[in-house]
């Protein structure tokens, strides 16, 4: 029998830390649950918001509707030849599905070590770091569809990734609810190393031929050194996308400040907001209970009691800044709630 919850606070299921609560509340661990769910109309008349780990959102009040956590959990795998197919639970912990597959010698999503948050989230989010973005290893993910109750397994064409981007988050937004994904990994690994501290860091430790573990280690001490721990200062990861521009308005950037970190992107330029934000004085910056982080000011904190608000409104100011200073328009990469 499903449990409803009513008025929990959110406080634990957002990695902000911030003090909301939802009006009702619902745990699913098996996805015939869903099914089960939404038999009752009440919940599909409700403003609903599923959640994962909470990794990815700022709440800015409390949540007048039904917050579904997916807690679907289990690992499966099946071998061919070198290749790997490896299928998660909405619910499993990101990172604990890493070292997975790293002790297992499965390769692919070593460079994703230490991504805060769920298995489920990761399509939605089309989650990436150092050089790697989900849907190199993604074959397909299997999601419940809330208007007809039926389960409809999407591939990696249906899913329209690009970057931090998917149609779970466009076109089918809170149409479907995510309860398993499938990767594709291999049993020979590609190494990815070009991004970043990697190399300079496997350097300073000798190795010279990394194994998947050595890799894994490398981007967890790397992602340590530069990021907040969630469960001592809270904080969603990047709370902006890296803008993209185009290579005429980059070039026009380029002659005011030669130095702005940019990367290609297509025929578009890609540049690096944590770059921008520190240039405009933010980082390290306490402002009342929020902040930017003081080694990545891509990065907004709660100090302590910061409400969702106080988040928004330093974003906002950050947006500003960066706007009056260089032209480029920062957009938020968490989900705003509320
Ligand atoms: N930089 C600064 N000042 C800062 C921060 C960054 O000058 O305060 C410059 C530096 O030159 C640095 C460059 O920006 O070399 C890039 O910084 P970093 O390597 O930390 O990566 P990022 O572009 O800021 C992206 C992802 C991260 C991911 C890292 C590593 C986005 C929005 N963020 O950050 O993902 O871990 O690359 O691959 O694409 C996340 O999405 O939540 C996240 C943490």
């Amino acid at each position: 029998m499903l449990q409803i919850q009513e008025n929990i606070s959110l406080k634990n299921f957002n990695t902000f830390g911030i003090e909301v609560s939802a009006r009702y509340y619902v745990e699913i661990s098996r996805e015939d649950e869903l099914a089960e769910l939404f038999l009752d109309p009440q919940w599909l008349g409700m403003k609903r918001l599923v959640l994962g780990g909470g990794s990815n959102m700022l709440f800015k009040n409390d949540f007048d509707g039904l917050v579904i956590r997916v807690n679907i959990r289990g690992i499966e795998q099946r071998l061919q030849n070198n290749d790997v197919f490896v299928e998660a639970g909405a619910g499993e912990v990101w990172n604990d599905l890493v070292n997975y597959c790293v002790d297992r010698g499965y390769a692919g999503i070593e460079n994703l070590s230490l991504i805060p948050g769920s298995v489920g989230a990761s399509p939605v989010q089309n989650i990436g770091a150092y050089g790697v973005e989900l849907k190199d290893v993604f074959k397909s993910c299997r999601a419940f569809e809330i208007a007809t109750g039926q389960f409809k397994t999407f591939d990696k064409a249906e899913c329209g990734f690009a970057y931090r981007e998917s149609v779970f988050k466009g076109a089918l937004k809170e149409q479907y609810i995510i309860v398993s994904v499938k990767l594709h990994l291999s049993l020979l690994p590609h190494f990815n190393l070009k991004y970043g501290a990697i190399e300079q860091e496997l350097l300073n430790r000798n190795i010279s031929s990394p194994t998947l573990k050595d890799v894994s280690k490398v981007v967890s001490y790397i992602r340590v050194s530069k990021l907040p721990d969630p469960s001592t200062i809270g904080n969603a990861g990047s709370f902006f996308k890296n803008p993209i521009i185009s290579r005429k308005q980059f070039e026009a950037l380029l002659s005011n400040f030669p130095e702005v970190v940019n990367y290609p992107a297509g025929d578009e330029v890609k540049l690096a907001a944590g770059w921008l934000i520190e240039q405009c004085g933010w980082k390290g910056k306490t402002v009342g209970n929020t902040g930017t982080w003081k080694n990545q000011a891509l990065v907004l904190v709660n100090h302590g009691g910061a409400t969702g608000e106080e988040v928004y409104s330093l974003s906002s100011q950050i947006i500003d800044s960066v706007y009056s200073k260089f032209g480029v328009l920062l957009e938020r990469e968490v989900n705003v709630i509320g």
